[in-house]
């Protein structure tokens, strides 16, 4: 269909002077240069915005999550995908819940319009799988009419917060328990100490009856394992106050290591040592700290029954308040069941047959008299790294100085060396 001619807005160009027409022509062209110019400074002062907002979203130490009205997300920050493992590209346009499900709960974001923040902490499953503790906010954001434009979801990382709190509960199961073993420990050692007295007078008696004297020397030897058993038990109910003195941790994995290499090397387990070129000196207690990594070593080459990689690495958190040393003995053995994670520092906990549970339980303890922490990860059928964080004091100075040259990437192999 043919247009009207009245369809179009009619413009009235003076054409009397064709100079005036091309003077206008001009100041429109120059108009029209000057709004583009306008355009594009306000697109860049918008990407600059964008980024700006962007930054701070990032760089909050909460996850937020931005969904719609239907309660698909729209925006999700770096700390979110963090947290939830989950990349912005994968969930955008998704429905909340894919990102933010509990194995109890798979709905776990009401979809209601929410006017005062609704909270609930919850054990949110990540991508991988496993559970990160988080306090979960929500709330709507209104526009002036009161129809809801935006839903805000913000999560708060109660993993530090959890384990505070395992660790004070911890230390009270740890000091009863520790009395009552005190106890009976007192109890079976004086006996002992005549029994094994006893044996060794029928000893002499049994003369040279080869077999008698087998016996007995059994006896004997099973005594003192009893009493290496008690002395396990007496530092574990009476931890000795560290007594601490400057000292370079790198130099306390190596003597261990060098103990260990021989049973190391039957197991088929490789040794990998990562050292920063500066460690900084730390205060340490250099037999309890040796003891704690004779149990984490020995702990991962158990977990090893077939061989594998063994890493330790020593690593600075300057972040950290106060910053802090962080060793991390890592294996590639066969993990620790989810079930059994919450209670392998308890005393007494042992999956082994041979085992007496002491070993982590003791490390707990030597680490926490030195003002640290431990913690680890990790994942069935691949492995599990321990860290040890040990806090560096202001008074111990800068780093240790080292000799002979960087030592990153340090392969030590226990096999063949
Ligand atoms: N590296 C590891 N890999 C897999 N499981 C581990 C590892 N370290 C510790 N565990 C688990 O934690 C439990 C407790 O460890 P802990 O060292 O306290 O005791 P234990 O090794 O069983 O006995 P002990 O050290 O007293 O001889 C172990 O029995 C095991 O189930
Ligand atoms: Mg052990």
């Amino acid at each position: 269909m043919a247009r009207d001619s009245t369809d179009y807005p009619s413009l009235s160009v003076p054409t009397r002077d064709p100079g005036e027409l091309e003077k206008i022509l001009l100041q429109l062209a120059e108009e029209i240069d000057e709004l583009q110019r306008q355009k594009e400074k306000l697109g860049q002062e918008l990407e600059l915005q964008k980024a700006l907002l962007w930054s701070i979203l990032n760089n909050i130490p909460e996850g937020i999550i931005l969904l719609d009205d239907q309660g698909r997300i729209v925006i999700m920050n770096r700390r979110a995908e963090v947290m939830l493992q989950y990349t912005i590209q994968e969930v955008l346009g998704k429905p909340v819940n894919t990102a933010l499900a509990s194995k109890k709960n798979p709905r776990l974001v009401v979809q209601k319009v929410i006017k005062r923040p609704w909270v609930r902490e919850a054990m949110v499953m990540r991508k991988d799988g496993s559970e990160i503790p988080l306090r979960v906010k929500l709330w709507s954001v209104l526009d002036e009419d009161g129809k809801e434009t935006t839903k805000v979801v913000c999560l708060e990382d109660l993993t530090r917060s959890h384990e505070l709190t395992q660790h004070s509960m911890r230390n009270e199961r740890l000091s009863s328990l520790g009395e009552l073993s005190m106890g009976i420990a007192h109890e079976i050692r004086n006996p002992l100490a005549g029994i094994r007295i006893t044996a060794q007078a029928l000893e002499e008696e049994v003369g040279s009856n080869p077999l008698a004297r087998e016996y007995v020397s059994r006896i004997i030897s099973e005594i003192d394992r009893l009493n290496e058993l008690l002395k396990s038990f007496f530092s574990f109910a009476k931890p000795q106050k560290p007594a601490l003195v400057p000292c370079r941790l790198e130099e306390l994995v190596r003597e261990v290591i060098f103990i260990l290499e021989g049973e190391l090397r039957e197991r088929g387990v490789e040794v990998e040592m990562h050292f920063p070129a500066e460690v900084p000196q730390l205060m340490l207690d250099t037999g309890q700290m040796k003891q704690v990594l004779f149990n984490l070593v020995i702990n991962a080459m158990q977990a090893m029954a077939h061989g594998g990689t063994l890493r330790i690495g020593i690593s600075s958190n300057t972040e950290a308040r106060p910053p802090e040393v962080i060793l991390s003995v890592a294996d590639t053995g066969k993990g620790i069941n989810p079930e059994h994670r919450s209670k392998i520092f308890d005393p007494f906990f042992t999956t082994k047959a041979k085992g007496l549970g002491l070993g982590l339980s003791i490390s707990h303890r030597i680490v926490q008299a030195h003002g640290g922490r431990m913690s680890f990860q990790s994942e069935v059928g691949k492995g599990t790294t321990f860290h040890v964080h040990l806090p560096v004091k202001k008074d111990e100075g800068g780093p240790a100085p080292r000799e002979g040259e960087e030592n990153r990437g340090e392969h030590l192999a226990s096999n063949g060396l």
